[in-house]
């Protein structure tokens, strides 16, 4: 089977589809690309003609998008029309983890990807490669090339038979900073049993990456590296924030730590950033599936050590909310507290899985008023993520949250600030003006280590980092 591959399709324009797409048209202007979604709204926003409306942001996007939407890349929800035109199909949808039925809690709900399979059998024409691009569970693509086997049969209008060849092309982009990543990947890994697909998948990226970085690799091991990645490198956040209680306690401080143990060139000195825990759509998925298939193979050691990662996280959550009520006289009933940044990490809008949900919803459970401040997450997504919460509140009388449309503005009168991501706007905040607009005494939490600790003590802010104590 040769493939020439001229069209290609996407199904999902989410984080990992729209931005992936985009560079892959920006860098190959010879295909044309369709990116196709269910979700009309986040249609229509990929296609607005102000860039600033864009349905996620990542820095450099808007640039790559200006350059190739209407040229060769197009965001549609014309699903059935644009899988069946395509040669190659890239499968980005949301696989979030079941919250009902078999393996809640843990393993993954790829209902998504099971409908965009089905999609795929009924319309495609021709051969087709089909590529997993989501984070999946392992042997998802088992399940994928069951559904397209059972049209294999099936002929198209014009007679021919479909074929279809499965890949698995894990994406590693983090959000923030995708479109470097995308550009100037690490490494570009292609799992598969056809050499023809792979090569064919290959030689589009080989247009701006090196073929010493494309790895190739059975289905199989494509699938557990993309999980085994993610579950290293939550592991290294929860190792790191482990030690920060101890520092905590014992005087020693988490940074100093850090660049000590980061000095090892077999340590390395990324990802050791102690913090308010990890968040985002991958981490704490990917580990969940990873012990329910640990589970499913009878490897209940192996499960209990990556579900500890996981544990440690939110400890870690809970414990500086602890922190803070008990700085703040142990009761916050009624006290105002500045909640700086909302979204999982700097440099993006998305807010799955953000440590700040977990802070603000004990702080409110608290009877705490909340001041959201966050330089890019929208006031309803804001909502969304604290939506049982205000039910919560208004049937229990506990604390609330409204949103601020600056620092200052959610500041002014706060008894504390907790800066819970690591936007570099708060790494300056202007602590002599601040000072003065909060309610003596006044706290700064810091969650993230971005703040000069002397400065905010000279202009009479109690001060506590994690990891750096008070
Ligand atoms: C992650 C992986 O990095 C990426 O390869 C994969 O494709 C998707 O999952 P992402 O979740 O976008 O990417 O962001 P990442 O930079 O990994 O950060 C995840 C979380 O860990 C964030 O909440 C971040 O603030 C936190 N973090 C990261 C720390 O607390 N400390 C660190 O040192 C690094
Ligand atoms: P990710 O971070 O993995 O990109 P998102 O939730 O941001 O996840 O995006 C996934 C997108 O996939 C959503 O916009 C959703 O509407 C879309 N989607 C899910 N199922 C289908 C489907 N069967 N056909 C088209 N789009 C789909």
């Amino acid at each position: 089977m040769t493939f020439n591959i001229k069209k290609i399709c996407c199904i999902g324009a989410g984080y990992v589809g729209g931005p992936t797409m985009a560079v892959i048209a920006d860098r190959c202007p010879n295909l044309i690309i369709n990116v196709v979604d269910l979700n009309l709204e986040r249609i229509n926003a990929w296609n607005n003609s102000d860039l600033s409306k864009l349905p996620v942001y990542e820095p450099g996007l808007d640039e790559v998008i200006k350059r190739c939407r209407n040229r060769n890349l197009y965001f549609s929800n014309e699903i059935e029309k644009h899988i069946s035109s395509a040669d190659m199909i890239f499968i980005s949808v949301n696989t979030p983890t079941k919250r009902k039925g078999v393996g809640a809690g843990q393993a993954s709900d790829i209902k998504w990807v099971e409908k965009s399979a089905r999609q795929v059998a009924k319309y495609a024409n021709g051969t087709t490669i089909v590529v997993e691009k989501s984070t999946l569970p392992v042997k998802t693509a088992e399940t994928i090339k069951a559904i397209l086997e059972t049209s294999n049969q099936n002929q198209t209008i014009n007679g021919e038979n479909k074929e279809f060849s499965v890949l698995s092309n894990p994406e590693f982009l983090a959000e923030g900073t995708a479109i470097k990543d995308l550009e100037n990947p690490d490494r570009v890994l292609i799992g598969g049993d056809s050499q023809e697909a792979i090569k064919a998948l290959e030689s589009i990226y080989l247009n701006w990456i090196n073929s010493e970085k494309i790895i190739k690799t059975n289905l199989w091991s494509s699938e557990l590296s993309k999980l085994t990645a993610n579950a290293f490198l939550a592991q290294r956040i929860s190792s790191i924030n482990s030690i920060s209680a101890i520092c905590e306690e014992t005087g020693a401080n988490i940074k100093e730590v850090a660049g000590a143990i980061g000095m090892d060139t077999r340590i390395g000195n990324k990802f050791l950033s102690a913090g308010p825990g990890f968040g985002g759509s991958c981490f704490k998925k990917d580990i969940l599936n990873l012990v329910y298939l640990c589970n499913h193979f009878n490897l209940p050691e192996v499960a209990k050590y990556w579900q500890n990662v996981v544990e440690i996280n939110e400890w870690q959550n809970h414990r500086i909310s602890k922190v803070i009520v008990n700085k703040l006289f142990g009761t916050i009933s009624e006290k105002k507290i500045a909640i700086l940044g909302f979204s999982f990490k700097a440099n993006t809008n998305d807010t799955r899985e953000s440590p700040a949900i977990g802070i603000c919803r004990d702080l409110i459970e608290e009877g705490s008023s909340l001041a959201i401040y966050d330089p890019r997450v929208e006031e309803k997504q804001i909502k969304l993520c604290l939506e049982s919460m205000e039910e919560i509140s208004n049937l229990n009388n506990l604390g609330n949250w409204h949103l601020s449309r600056s620092v200052i503005d959610a500041v002014t009168g706060a008894d504390a600030i907790v800066i819970t991501t690591d936007w570099t706007e708060f790494k300056s905040l202007k602590w002599e003006e601040i000072s003065k607009k909060m309610r003596a005494p006044s706290w700064l939490f810091d969650t993230r280590n971005l703040v000069d600790i002397e400065e905010v003590k000279k202009h009479g802010i109690n001060f506590w980092g994690v990891g750096c104590g008070s």
